[in-house]
């Protein structure tokens, strides 16, 4: 079984991170001590508040929420970031999530002291799962000087890497989103010696949406697929394609399942300088010039999609654990 702290840009389903809070939840493999928030594909507090409401949704108002970072380490959020997609920096009240406001209320204790201290009480136990912005992970790393080395494995769902098949960006030309909302964090945390498995966008586009699994996952009635019904249904009856890729689904469905994908070991490196490619990830069989720093991670590149897609029907239809 893993320890996991789940650390994500939440926000209702159809969006992937709910998606993939499912699998975390559901699956009997997988134990999740906390879910931690941070500002990307949602403001900071709408990202709070959907999960808070989520978890009441699906019945899961035991499992503990940790407020995290509001902004990127570094950089001032740009007009055109504001208005391109991704409500990542928003000084608007939340919008009323689905069913009203929560009444679960968030831990006091932050995302980052949860991090740290949960990882340092427990060498090598404890696995982060990163599906958004890596902003409170790079804050943990500098907080605490034996956090990098007390955490047993990140699995993180960012970047793109134009060496292998499938790498261009999405945010940018080059850049995949979580890694261009916060460049640093993500250059913070690859260089910081933690083992590392990278699901970048090369993997993600081995995935297809399609109405197929949502027809098999909501044939099961369980809490979870009701809210898919309602969430995803409306989506599906005006457009059948409606879904994109599977981005978070594909991070978290690898630690229950790792041999549904292929890894390769790269050094993994990210561009910080304010240019063209700012935020860029960079892979490469060896060091570079510039990238002194970069460390050998494993990074996702391929997958075997209809073992997945079975396993993932079989995750998300689970009957709740009670
Ligand atoms: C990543 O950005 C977000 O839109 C998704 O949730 C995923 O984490 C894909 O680039
Ligand atoms: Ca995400």
């Amino acid at each position: 079984i893993h320890d996991i702290i789940l650390d994500t840009d939440f926000s209702m389903p159809p969006q992937d991170d709910a998606l993939a809070t499912i699998v975390a939840l559901n699956s009997p493999k997988i134990n999740v001590l906390g879910i931690t928030t941070v500002a990307g594909n949602n403001s900071l507090e709408q990202a709070t508040v959907d999960l808070l409401r989520f978890l009441e949704i699906v019945k899961r108002e035991d499992v503990p929420v940790f407020v995290g970072s509001n902004m990127p380490l570094v950089h001032e959020v740009s007009d055109f970031a504001k208005s391109t997609w991704g409500k990542w920096w928003s000084d608007e009240p939340p919008s009323m999530p689905l069913g009203g406001f929560p009444k679960k209320k968030a831990e006091r204790q932050s995302a980052v002291d949860f991090m740290v201290n949960t990882v340092i009480n427990r060498p090598q136990e404890i696995t982060i799962v990163a599906i958004g912005p890596l902003t409170n992970v790079a804050k943990a790393i500098r907080q605490h000087p034996d956090f990098a080395k007390s955490v047993k494995e990140i699995i993180v769902m960012g970047g793109a890497i134009a060496t292998l098949p499938d790498g261009a960006g999405n945010a940018t030309p080059n850049a995949e989103f979580n890694f261009w909302v916060d460049p640093e964090a993500a250059r913070v945390v690859l260089r910081s010696g933690i083992p590392i498995t990278l699901s970048p966008l090369n993997v993600s586009r081995k995935t297809k949406g399609s109405e197929t699994w949502y027809e098999k996952v909501v044939s099961v009635n369980t809490p979870v697929t009701s809210l898919l019904k309602q969430t995803m249904g409306p989506e599906f009856e005006k457009d059948p394609e409606f879904i994109d890729l599977m981005y978070d689904q594909v991070a978290i469905m690898s630690l229950i399942y790792p041999d549904i994908v292929k890894t390769v070991d790269l050094y993994v490196d990210v561009d910080i300088n304010h240019g063209i490619n700012y935020g860029t990830s960079v892979g490469w069989d060896g060091i570079w010039p510039g990238a002194e720093g970069a460390k050998k991670i494993k990074v996702q590149y391929d997958l075997d999609w209809k073992k997945f897609i079975d396993l993932f029907i079989k995750e998300v239809s689970r009957p709740p654990i009670t």
